[in-house]
């Protein structure tokens, strides 16, 4: 089958070569991490030769880190400049100190951040330390600064086995903002191998909130292995509602899953080439 997203792997999401599709499946994790990395350096270098800033939101997990690998082999050996970049991460553990091994301040540090030449006033990503006074305020100038950047360009999501983007779990409702949130059983207990046991990870965490990533002008989401394969397929195919928060996606109108084999072995046949409803 033809594929309109010019890539080596292959894929079999494309019926027509004029429409962008919501869900492609890609070979594996690698071919679908480097796809997104050529769209977001497209967009840098587009944005940089219009003498513009490019805003991107960001994500942490296991998912997007071959996406930043992608992005430091091309700013190391393709020229790739972060100069005109603005980032806005999706989330962060509450309470937890940047230069905790889990924190997503310091995952973004090393996967991404010290690698590249981004102006380092242009990172945001939501603190983990702030007094609990002052959290609400905070998650309005959070918000606040994202309009004031001109929104967010291009979001990279990751999916949680709760249906969860960013950390807005179940029971988060279409017009959400950037606010603290407990994490929901489900998500500690995926995050407990990271933090060595399920006692020490975090209940709380701040996070954009879903009308927050709805404003972006394009969204990918990417999810890897048989482990996202059922809530892939509840995300695109059951009710939207606040259940799963990830559902509301399908009303983005430039939103896109870029999965693997594995992630899509839920889904039918007959997703891959039909624009969703
Ligand atoms: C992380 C985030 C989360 C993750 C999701 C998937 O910033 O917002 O929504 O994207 O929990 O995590 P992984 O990629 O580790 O499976």
């Amino acid at each position: 089958m033809k594929s309109i997203l010019d890539q080596s792997g292959p894929v079999d999401d494309v019926a027509s070569a004029k429409v962008r599709l919501p869900v492609a499946r890609f070979r594996d994790a690698s071919e679908a991490s480097k796809r997104v990395a050529r769209e977001i350096a497209q967009l840098i270098r587009q944005r940089a030769s219009e003498n513009r800033r490019c805003v991107l939101g960001l994500a942490t997990g296991s998912t997007p880190v071959r996406v930043y690998r992608e992005l430091v082999r091309m700013h190391r050996e393709e020229n790739l400049s972060f100069f005109n970049v603005v980032t806005f991460n999706l989330d962060e553990y509450f309470p937890i100190k940047p230069e905790s091994p889990q924190s997503y301040h310091r995952f973004m540090n090393e996967n991404l951040f010290n690698h590249v030449d981004i102006i380092r006033s242009n990172v945001h990503i939501p603190s983990g330390t702030i007094p609990l006074e002052n959290v609400s305020g905070y998650c309005r100038d959070y918000e606040d600064l994202i309009l004031r950047s001109g929104g967010i360009d291009l979001q990279l999501l990751g999916i949680g086995r709760t249906g969860h983007i960013g950390f807005n779990e179940p029971g988060s409702t279409r017009d959400t903002l950037t606010r603290m949130v407990r994490l929901d059983s489900l998500t500690r207990k995926d995050a407990a191998k990271d933090f060595g046991d399920l006692d020490r990870v975090p209940l709380l965490a701040i996070t954009m909130g879903v009308d927050t990533i709805m404003q972006s002008k394009r969204i990918r989401l990417l999810a890897f292995g048989e482990h996202k394969a059922r809530i892939v397929q509840k995300a695109l195919q059951n009710r939207m509602s606040s259940t799963l928060p990830a559902s509301y996606l399908r009303q983005h109108p430039d939103m896109q899953y870029l999965v693997d084999g594995a992630a899509a072995s839920c889904l039918p046949p007959s997703i891959f080439g039909t624009p969703l409803q």
